[in-house]
């Protein structure tokens, strides 16, 4: 069941998502955490931080599972998921790197990682998952036509978001992988619970589908549909089509 919780802007999407999971990180200090990348969770991430600078949340025992990695970028690359984590969150809370996770998208044998990775997401159940989402109503990299039953799987990403994501590379499409690992949609359904946020009249037509629309493939988020436990924490452009 999806909840839906209207935000004014980006700030106070960011605001709302943190009192969401600020319980968990206090009275779960062995917590797992499902992460995202992306603009959108950024300020969530900032939350995140001033809570921790103010003594109130410690991450020692944690362990996070990102949703996705580029193949074939270097770790060391500034737009690799592993730099972003690590810049956005990782490097301002006391998380030991050791028990952060994101897929390895230089791995020589692919399917092996990935089998890995959601052997690992198993045996770790993913208290809460942070999702943000794709202009087409894709979660991870999981893009349109994804199976519902998909574990972590590599994929070819869809020309339009290869061009959402070209400004983080100088512009340039020809810099912007073509192709991804992530999570499967099963391995996100997973989780306990999970919160969605979603900024920017380019998520609207998104978020209408997801929360209104038919449970299809063709939009994948709108599987969450069918999971039990769903914030969705939009801003008042994201929610457009889907206001009071
Ligand atoms: C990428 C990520 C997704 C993210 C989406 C939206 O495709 N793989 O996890 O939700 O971008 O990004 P943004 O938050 O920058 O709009």
């Amino acid at each position: 069941m999806i909840v839906l919780q209207h935000a004014k802007d980006y700030d106070e999407m960011s605001k709302i998502a943190y009192q969401a999971i600020r319980e968990i990180l206090i009275n779960k200090p062995d917590a797992v955490l499902g992460l995202a990348t992306g603009s959108t969770p950024i300020g969530l991430y900032k939350e995140m931080i001033k809570d921790y600078e103010a003594g109130n949340v410690s991450y020692k025992n944690m362990v996070s599972i990102n949703l996705d990695e580029y193949v074939g970028l270097p770790v060391e690359h500034p737009e690799s998921y592993r730099s972003f984590m690590n810049r956005n969150l990782f490097d301002h809370i006391d998380i030991d790197k050791n028990n952060t996770h994101v897929p390895n998208g230089l791995a020589d044998d692919v399917d092996q990682a990935c089998a890995d990775y959601t052997a690992f997401a198993k045996a770790h159940p993913i208290d809460v998952q942070i999702l943000g989402i794709g202009g087409n109503g894709h979660i991870g990299f999981n893009e349109p036509g994804t199976a519902f039953s998909s574990n972590t799987h590599k994929v070819e990403l869809k020309e339009n978001t290869r061009k959402d994501n070209a400004r983080f590379f100088d512009n340039d499409l020809s810099k912007v992988p073509t192709h991804a690992i992530t999570l499967g949609l099963q391995d996100i359904m997973g989780a306990k619970l999970i919160v969605l946020l979603a900024s920017g009249a380019g998520k609207a037509k998104a978020i209408k589908e997801m929360v209104l629309g038919p449970v299809t493939p063709d939009c994948p988020a709108s599987i969450l549909q069918t999971h039990p436990n769903v914030i969705v924490i939009a801003d008042e452009a994201a929610s457009y089509y889907i206001k009071g």
